[in-house]
């Protein structure tokens, strides 16, 4: 038999990042050395307090109700109001199975074009597809550090008229390590308020912040249309676990609303084990906060190395400020590349892989233009259990000590260097 499916579902291919993750991975099991820079995943073991909640609570077999545990959903809102100066309530808090269905669900319940500053992470085109929903891509400039900025804000959403429309803005950003200044936020907002903008503002990778300024968000600048979502993935290394929160203000109330009656008819709520170990993350991040803090020290060291390499190699790239990846850019290249009958982005990270065995993503996943020679590089492949037990500081890190805990970072940079220096 065969099916007839849903046409929006069959204009999706399988996500970029799982794709090469996949193919990565087969090529390593088949013995080649592959240097895995694409996949966005933390290499660290998920926080021992975190694990001893879950095995604590494993017995937990009771449906929970809707939008999540109350305790954690208090929790949430206390954890934000502490470290990040928000103001939600209790109620306010949705619990999901990861960030990225609740932003899925938010997309999927909200009218008018999803307006996405490129480069942006790969599932929100899709996620907005699957709805039947226009996706406006924003190019933002490298000399901007890839950072949206209002008056480029401000001319897409005057191009679309009076329709609703709807910002999904990442700070710090994957794929390139971006992090807004607060200036920059609170022009954005200004921007957003005029064209009265429903702002999506994902802070996955909030708490891997590498510069001495504090976080700034459009639940500050405009908390009345900003809805946040962060999760355990990212900071709390707990990806596998699939929790994810949403803050939406009661000025939303009807998004929280709608948000309910489909969390109700779909997945129900989230695993009860699952939100009492999120439970011990939130309502007793003291005990974590070492934790997020020394592994986002390494990140921090294994960004800033990558980056010192690639301006080295020639390459175009802005230093990564937060998150876990970089945005190489090989336009300096293109000459070389085109003799080598590579034009577009797609063709030089499958040459990347083929020939120097390095995996990256090409910027086409980002919502770049086809042609683009920008890459995400994700420099997250070492064993992460192993460097947070030898780990001294960043500063005190020598050059032995980053061969033995990082080989695959650096080796992976030295075939870079000699495929750029091959061309
Ligand atoms: C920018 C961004 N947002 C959201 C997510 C989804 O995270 P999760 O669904 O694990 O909470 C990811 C995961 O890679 C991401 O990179």
């Amino acid at each position: 038999m065969i099916p007839a499916l849903n046409p929006l579902v069959l204009s999706l291919r399988e996500s970029a990042t799982l794709a090469i993750n996949r193919t990565a991975l087969d090529l390593r099991r088949a013995g080649q050395p592959i240097f895995h820079f694409g996949f966005g995943q933390s290499p660290f073991p998920v926080p021992e307090p975190l694990q001893e909640a879950l095995r604590r609570n494993a017995h937990q077999k009771d449906y929970l109700p809707t939008r999540g545990l109350p305790e954690l959903c208090q929790a949430v809102a206390a954890f934000y109001r502490r470290g990040f100066d928000y103001d939600f309530s209790a109620e306010e808090v949705c619990i999901g199975p990861g960030s990225k269905e609740l932003i899925f669900q938010t997309i999927y319940l909200v009218e008018g074009p999803l307006l996405i500053p490129a480069p942006s992470w790969v599932s929100y085109g899709p996620q907005a597809a699957l709805r039947g929903k226009s996706i406006v891509p924003i190019a933002t400039r490298r000399e901007n550090g890839y950072r949206l900025q209002a008056e480029e804000l401000d001319r897409a959403c005057h191009g679309l008229g009076q329709c609703q429309k709807v910002l999904i803005l990442n700070n710090p950003n994957n794929p390139t390590g971006a992090f807004y200044r607060r200036q920059e936020m609170e022009d954005l907002a200004e921007i957003c308020r005029a064209y009265q903008v429903l702002v999506i503002s994902d802070e996955i990778y909030a708490m891997l912040n590498f510069t001495d300024r504090p976080h700034s968000s459009m639940a500050h600048f405009y908390p009345e249309g900003t809805i946040v979502s962060a999760g355990l993935s990212k900071s709390f290394a707990a990806g596998g676990y699939r929790l994810g929160v949403l803050l939406v203000p009661k000025s939303l109330q009807l998004v929280l609303e709608a948000l309910q009656s489909v969390i109700s008819e779909t997945f129900s709520a989230v695993s009860a084990p699952i939100q009492y170990a999120a439970l011990e993350a939130y309502g007793n991040f003291d005990a974590i906060r070492p934790f997020v803090a020394k592994t986002s020290d390494i990140h921090h060291y294994v960004c800033d190395y990558v980056y010192r390499r690639l301006i080295a190699m020639g390459l175009n790239c802005p230093r990564p400020e937060g998150a876990f990846y970089l945005f190489p850019d090989f336009q300096n290249q293109r000459e070389q590349l085109r003799c080598k009958g590579i034009l577009t982005g797609q063709r030089l990270c499958e040459d990347l892989l083929q020939e120097a065995h390095v995996a990256l993503l090409p910027g086409g996943d980002f919502y770049l233009a086809a042609t683009a020679l920008g890459a995400r590089l994700a420099p997250v492949d070492y064993d992460g259990s192993a460097a947070l037990a030898a780990w001294p500081g960043k500063e005190a890190v020598t050059e032995g000590m980053a061969r033995q805990l990082f080989p695959r970072i650096i080796e992976g940079c030295d075939r870079l260097a000699d495929y750029l220096s091959a061309l």
